[in-house]
């Protein structure tokens, strides 16, 4: 969740709410990355953009601790709210700077997870990679980082549609740009650059897997666009904002509807791995 494009502190455009009712299955459609994460009862892990904690909740009962981080104090509350027992902290730190945060980079750590959380925290081009190499200081030796996040072409067209509503209402193409507050890597990115940490990369894999948004009150399309996309809306004046919300529900209608039972879909792109510190 942690995500800014400047050294500010965040503007917290998250609620647990909203987040439930426009992307629960993001801490669900995880059974891949858990498998590589792998958790043991002796481990403590270090979750990385850990959000309200619904995705750490479903390997905490098989490691010894947890920290979650992340830069949302709305999120932080939530998982403390949540998930709070002898096992668990949760902290609001803003991931993009962890290479400052001494008190827990300290080469203890067993693991870091971190769940479509990098594609926020990564964005930032000064900071992408002290944050990287923050989560390598992190580790013990011998220990790994296991990651999914947005990779290449994730949710291609949304961002294209958000972008090109901003466009149309006088917003220029470089500050659109700007406002996009994601990164999505290839994995031949991802790869080189954690090697250039000191990683060993043990598994990289980039999939194509288009995601069912929710039928819940205030979720959908729109509901996803006004969260997710909320950074970019915010280049608008706030008159302007549900009529751009409205275009590109519109020009998406026929790209993310399918035919069988009008179900709308996201063509999300999932970049996944391990890597090493020996
Ligand atoms: C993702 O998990 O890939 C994602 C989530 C929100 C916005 C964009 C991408």
């Amino acid at each position: 969740m942690s995500s800014n494009t400047s050294a500010q502190p965040p503007k917290d455009h998250w609620s647990a709410e909203a987040y439930s009712a426009s992307a629960s299955f993001v801490p669900k459609l995880t059974q891949k990355v858990l498998q590589y994460l792998d958790p043991r009862p002796s481990e403590r892990v270090l979750d990385v953009g850990c959000g309200d904690g619904k995705f750490t909740e479903n390997f905490l009962p098989s490691v010894a601790s947890v920290l979650g981080i992340d830069s949302s104090p709305a999120m932080i509350e939530a998982a403390k709210r949540d998930y709070d027992c002898t096992k668990t902290e949760f902290r609001v730190v803003d991931c993009r700077f962890l290479e400052k945060e001494s008190s827990i980079i300290d080469g203890s750590w067993d693991k870091v997870i971190s769940n479509a959380a990098l594609h926020w925290i990564l964005r930032d081009e000064s900071t992408r990679i002290s944050a990287l190499r923050g989560i390598y200081a992190a580790l013990k030796s011998g220990g790994s980082f296991v990651f999914e996040m947005g990779g290449h072409g994730n949710v291609a067209e949304v961002a294209t549609a958000i972008m090109s509503a901003l466009v149309h209402r006088g917003v220029s193409i470089e500050k659109a740009r700007e406002s996009n507050p994601w990164f999505f890597p290839s994995d031949t990115w991802m790869k080189q650059t954690l090697e250039s940490i000191g990683f060993e990369v043990e598994k990289i894999e980039l999939e194509y897997r288009p995601t069912k948004l929710t039928t819940a009150a205030n979720g959908g399309l729109e509901g996803w666009v006004k969260l997710m996309g909320a950074q970019m809306l915010d280049v608008l004046p706030e008159e302007e904002r549900s009529s751009a919300v409205k275009e590109v529900c519109e020009v998406l209608q026929t790209a993310v509807t399918r035919a069988e039972d009008g179900s709308q879909w996201l063509g999300y792109v999932r970049l996944r791995g391990i890597a090493k510190k020996n």
